[in-house]
């Protein structure tokens, strides 16, 4: 098996609250391991810490505890040019389409800007790349004349893709990236993410709250909620046999389009709101809302562990309550 290309260590992220008082813990404990060239899904409701880790994984925010390695180098250990260059292989796309654009640039002058904040080769090579990256993503070369406010979403969207692929990136962590599209056109752009992946031989961190986007790109999918992972394993085996009851909350939540195989076979519905990062509850942080809480769920922290090969699980009574005893896992798998 290749060396993970990012590697999560007891990540931790925490911000003052803004009266510096308390403290938001927003990424609390999180470990995991991405491969070159998979798609590592990171589902869970808006406020779980999924943003917050997808800037540590891209270096934007340095970890409060634990560490990040990038290509088996922790980057913070790195000389500041060392750091600047190895950065570079570890992009990020936003869901706001306009977050990385200027609006007074013109969309060629936006693709080469990464090129030219770098520096390297001559203006005419880094526009001929930019050219490039332009037809790459699917727009015709005249549109490096306009301006972003002359382009609807998804071809701006395209034109984000366009600007991270000038620098050749490894990985990139693409946090929401469709969520502000139009359904109509989602599919086209999570196509083109999918050609793209081929044809580079990118990694992926798809960060989303849609379960129907990350079972649709993903490999491998982490279940995020309150700043720490709930469960993680293989996408299809998420969808199809989830072990946590939060999982299964989110699966009961989709609407229809999911295949029949990965719509809940027992409903869980989600009640209430996600409780505040900077004091979350004790012993496991879903109890507030897990309709199977006992005693021991809000005294003991529940360890995350290897229920079964490949499958990581943080729930007292994991599988059991959902419907997928583990010790089914096991004998399914001693069979094959
Ligand atoms: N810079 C910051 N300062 C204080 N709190 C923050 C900051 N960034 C994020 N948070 C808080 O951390 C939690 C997780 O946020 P975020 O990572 O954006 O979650 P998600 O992307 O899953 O919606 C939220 O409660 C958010 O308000
Ligand atoms: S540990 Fe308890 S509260 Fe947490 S998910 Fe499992 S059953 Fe629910
Ligand atoms: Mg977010």
């Amino acid at each position: 098996m290749s060396a993970p290309i990012v590697s999560v260590q007891d990540l931790r992220i925490h911000f003052p609250t803004q009266d510096r008082r308390e403290t938001v813990k927003a990424v609390d404990g999180v470990s995991f391991d991405v491969l070159p060239g998979e798609t590592f899904g990171i589902i869970g409701e808006s406020g779980s810490g999924k943003s917050t880790l997808g800037r540590a994984v891209v270096c934007l925010l340095k970890p409060t505890a634990g560490q990040v390695k990038l290509g088996g180098i922790d980057p913070y250990s790195l000389p500041s040019a060392e750091l600047r260059r190895r950065r570079r292989a570890f992009q990020i796309i936003f869901q706001d389409p306009n977050a990385a654009l200027n609006p007074r640039m013109s969309v060629l002058d936006s693709i080469r800007e990464p090129l030219d904040i770098i520096g390297e080769g001559s203006r005419a090579d880094r526009s001929r790349i930019a050219q490039e990256m332009l037809e790459r993503v699917g727009l015709r070369p005249e549109f490096g004349l306009r301006y972003p406010h002359e382009l609807s979403g998804g071809q701006k969207q395209r034109i984000n893709i366009a600007r991270v692929l000038t620098v050749r990136p490894s990985v990139i962590v693409c946090d929401e990236v469709v969520a502000a599209l139009d359904v109509s056109i989602r599919a086209d752009i999570l196509n083109l993410f999918a050609e793209l992946q081929r044809e580079f031989g990118l990694t992926y961190l798809f960060i989303t709250h849609d379960l129907g986007v990350v079972s649709h790109v993903s490999s491998r999918i982490a279940v995020m909620y309150l700043g720490k992972f709930m469960e993680l394993g293989p996408a299809e085996e998420i969808a199809e046999r989830p072990l946590h009851p939060y999982t299964q909350a989110l699966l009961s939540a989709e609407p229809i389009p999911l295949p029949s195989s990965m719509r809940a076979t027992r409903r869980i519905i989600l009640q209430g709101e996600i409780p505040s990062p900077t004091n979350p509850p004790s012993g496991c942080r879903f109890r507030t809302r897990c309709p199977f809480a006992q005693a021991v769920c809000a005294s003991e922290m529940p360890a995350w562990r290897e229920a079964a090969p490949g499958r990581f699980v943080a729930c007292h009574f994991a599988g059991e309550v959902t419907g997928h005893p583990i010790d089914a896992h096991k004998t399914k798998e001693a069979i094959a």
